[in-house]
C-alpha cells in the first residue's frame, strides 16, 4: 500500500491548486466538485474532462454544481448519481477519484478508455451502485474484495483488462442467498472476459440467483466447472471458453432451461456431454470445439428448433450425427470435423436455407452426397473430406453460387466432377 500521507499531500496540493483559500468574494465550495476536480487534475493529457470548468461568475453558487458537466448526471437534489465517461480517451488511474463523495452513485461507466493502475478498494463505498463498467481499459492488480459490498449491482463488466488473481468466494453470496448480507446479491450480468484471472471457480458463484449472463472466457481458470453452475436457473448465456477447465460438463446443466448460448470451447473438458443438454429447447449457439470430449453428441441438441451455430470439432465424439439436426432448418454454421462420428450422409441431413458453413471432415461418415445439398442456397463452405463417402457429385451442387471457399470431398471414394470447378480442392 502506498503511504497514506502521500495521498493526503497530493490531495491537499490539488485542493490548493484548484481552490485557493476561499475569500468572501468566492462561492461556497461543493465537495463533489472538489473530488471530481482532484481526479481531473491527476489525469494526464485528457481532453473530455477539460470541459469540467468552474463558472465562478457573480458568486452564482448553482454554477458550482457539477451536474451539467459532461458525463455527470444527478438526481433532483443535485447529488451525483452517474459518471459516464465511456470512450472518452481518458488516461491515468482511479487512485485520485475519492468514491466516498459519491455514496448515491448508481452508474459508473468508463468503458473503453486507457485507464490503468488498480481498481481501488474504495469502490466498495459505492454501495448503491447498479451498473459498473470498467471494460476495455488497462486495469491491473486483483479484484478488490470490497466489490462484495456492491449488493445492488446488476451489471458488472471488467472485461478486456489485465486483472490477475482468483475469484474470491466472498465476492458471492454464501449459501442462503436471500439472507446473505454481502456479495453480488443482485447481479444479473457478470463479465470478466479476457483478463489474466486464474484459479478454480468457487462453487458460491452458483448462488447468484438472478444471473443471466456469465462471461469468464479467455482467462486462465482451471479445475472443474462447479456443479453449482447448474443452479443458475435464469442463466441464458454461459461463456467459459478459452480457459483450462477440466473434468466433465456438469450433468445438471441439463436443467438450465433458459440457456441460449453455451460456450465451452478450448478447455480440457473430458467425458461425455450430458444427454440432458439436448433437452434444452432454447439453445441457439453451442460451442464444444477443442476439448477431449467423447461419447455421443446430444441427439436432441436442436430440439427447440432454434440452433444456429453448433461446433464440436476436434474432440473424440463417436456415434451418430444428432438426429435432431435433420430438421434443424435454423442452422447457420456447423463444425463437427476431427471426430469419429459415424452415420449416413444421405439420411442424417436435411435442407437448411440459412446454412453457410458445414465441416464434417475427418470423421467416419458413409453414404453419398444428395442433390438436396444444392438447396442450401447460402452455402459458402462445404467439406466432407476424409470420410467414407461414395457415389458421385450431384451436378446440382454446381448451382451453389455462393460456394466460394471450397467443396472439399477429398479422400473419399467419390467420382464425378464438379461443374464450375476443376476437380477437388485439397484442404
Ligand atoms: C502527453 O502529451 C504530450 C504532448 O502531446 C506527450 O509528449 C506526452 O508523452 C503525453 N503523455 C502521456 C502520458 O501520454
Ligand atoms: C482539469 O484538468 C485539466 C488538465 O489536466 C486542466 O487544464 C483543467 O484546468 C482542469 N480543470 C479544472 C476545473 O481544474
Ligand atoms: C445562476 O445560474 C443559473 C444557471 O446557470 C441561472 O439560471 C441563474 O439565473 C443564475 N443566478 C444568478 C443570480 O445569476
Ligand atoms: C460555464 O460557462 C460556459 C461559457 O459561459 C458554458 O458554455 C458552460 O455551459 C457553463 N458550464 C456550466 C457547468 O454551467
Ligand atoms: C444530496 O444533496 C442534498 C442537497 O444538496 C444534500 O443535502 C445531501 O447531503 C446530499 N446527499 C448526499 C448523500 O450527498
Ligand atoms: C476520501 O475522502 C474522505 C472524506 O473527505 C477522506 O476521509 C479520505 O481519506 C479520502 N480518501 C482518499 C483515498 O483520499
Ligand atoms: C461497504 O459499504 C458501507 C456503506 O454501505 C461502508 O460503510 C463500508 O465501508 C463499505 N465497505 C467496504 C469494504 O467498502
Ligand atoms: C496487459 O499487459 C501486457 C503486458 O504488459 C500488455 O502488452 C497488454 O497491452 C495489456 N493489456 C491490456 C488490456 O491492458
Ligand atoms: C453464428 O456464427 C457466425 C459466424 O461466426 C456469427 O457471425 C453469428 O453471429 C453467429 N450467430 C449467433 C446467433 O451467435
Ligand atoms: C478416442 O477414443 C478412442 C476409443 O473410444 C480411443 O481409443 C482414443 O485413444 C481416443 N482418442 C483420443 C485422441 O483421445
Ligand atoms: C422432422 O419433421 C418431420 C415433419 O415435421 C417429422 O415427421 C419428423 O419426425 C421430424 N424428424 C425429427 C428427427 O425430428
Ligand atoms: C434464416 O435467417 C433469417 C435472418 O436471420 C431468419 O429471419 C430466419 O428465421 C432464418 N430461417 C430459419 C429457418 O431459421
Amino acid at each position: 500500500m502506498p503511504n497514506p500521507l502521500i495521498y493526503l499531500a497530493l490531495a491537499l496540493s490539488a485542493v490548493l491548486v484548484v481552490f485557493p483559500l476561499p475569500s468572501a468574494a468566492q462561492p461556497p465550495s461543493n465537495p463533489d466538485v472538489e473530488a471530481l476536480l482532484r481526479w481531473n487534475q491527476s489525469l494526464p493529457n485528457q481532453t473530455i474532462v477539460s470541459s469540467w470548468i468552474l463558472n465562478q461568475t457573480n458568486g452564482n453558487s448553482s454554477a458550482l454544481s457539477p451536474c451539467n458537466w459532461r458525463g455527470i448526471s444527478c438526481n433532483s437534489a443535485g447529488n451525483v448519481t452517474g459518471l459516464n465517461l465511456a470512450y472518452a480517451g481518458l488516461q491515468g488511474t482511479l487512485d485520485h477519484l475519492n468514491f466516498s463523495y459519491f455514496p448515491l452513485l448508481l452508474h459508473l461507466d468508463l468503458i473503453d478508455n486507457r485507464l490503468n493502475g488498480i481498481i481501488p478498494a474504495n469502490i466498495g463505498l459505492l454501495s448503491n451502485l447498479v451498473y459498473l463498467d470498467l471494460s476495455n481499459n488497462s486495469f491491473s492488480g486483483t479484484i478488490p474484495l470490497s466489490i462484495a459490498n456492491l449488493t445492488k449491482v446488476v451489471e458488472l463488466d471488467f472485461s478486456l483488462n489485465n486483472i490477475t488473481g482468483q475469484l474470491d468466494l466472498r465476492l458471492f453470496p454464501d449459501r442462503g442467498s436471500s439472507q446473505a448480507k454481502t456479495g453480488l446479491l443482485s447481479i444479473q450480468r457478470l463479465l470478466f472476459t479476457n483478463n489474466l484471472l486464474s484459479g478454480p471457480l468457487p462453487s458460491e458463484i452458483g448462488n447468484l440467483a438472478y444471473l443471466t449472463l456469465l462471461a469468464l472466457d479467455d482467462n486462465y481458470f482451471f479445475g472443474p466447472i462447479p456443479q453449482s453452475l447448474g443452479n443458475l436457473s435464469k442463466v441464458t448465456q454461459l461463456y467459459l471458453n478459452q480457459n483450462h477447465f477440466s473434468g466433465q460438463i456438469p450433468k445438471n446443466f441439463g436443467t438450465l432451461t433458459e440457456l441460449t448460448h453455451l460456450f465451452l470451447f478450448s478447455n480440457n473438458l473430458s467425458g461425455a456431454v450430458p444427454e440432458q443438454i439436448g433437452n434444452l429447447s432454447s439453445l441457439v449457439v453451442v460451442h464444444l470445439t477443442w476439448n477431449n470430449l467423447s461419447g455421443q453428441l446430444p441427439p436432441q441438441v436442436c430440439q427447440g428448433g432454434r440452433l444456429v451455430n453448433f461446433t464440436a470439432g476436434y474432440n473424440n465424439f463417436t456415434g451418430p450425427i444428432p438426429v435432431s439436426l435433420k430438421n434443424c432448418t435454423s442452422l447457420y454454421r456447423v463444425r463437427l470435423e476431427y471426430n469419429q462420428l459415424t452415420g449416413n450422409l444421405d439420411q442424417d441431413f436435411g435442407v437448411y436455407p440459412n446454412l453457410t458453413h458445414i465441416n464434417l471432415s475427418h470423421n467416419k461418415l458413409q453414404g453419398k452426397i444428395l442433390p438436396t445439398w444444392a438447396e442450401c442456397r447460402n452455402l459458402q463452405f462445404l467439406s466432407f473430406s476424409k470420410n467414407h463417402l461414395n457415389g458421385s457429385i450431384p451436378y446440382q451442387i454446381g448451382n451453389l453460387v455462393k460456394l466460394q471457399i471450397l467443396l472439399d470431398l477429398s479422400h473419399n471414394k467419390i467420382h464425378g466432377k464438379i461443374y464450375k470447378w476443376d476437380g477437388y480442392n485439397e484442404y
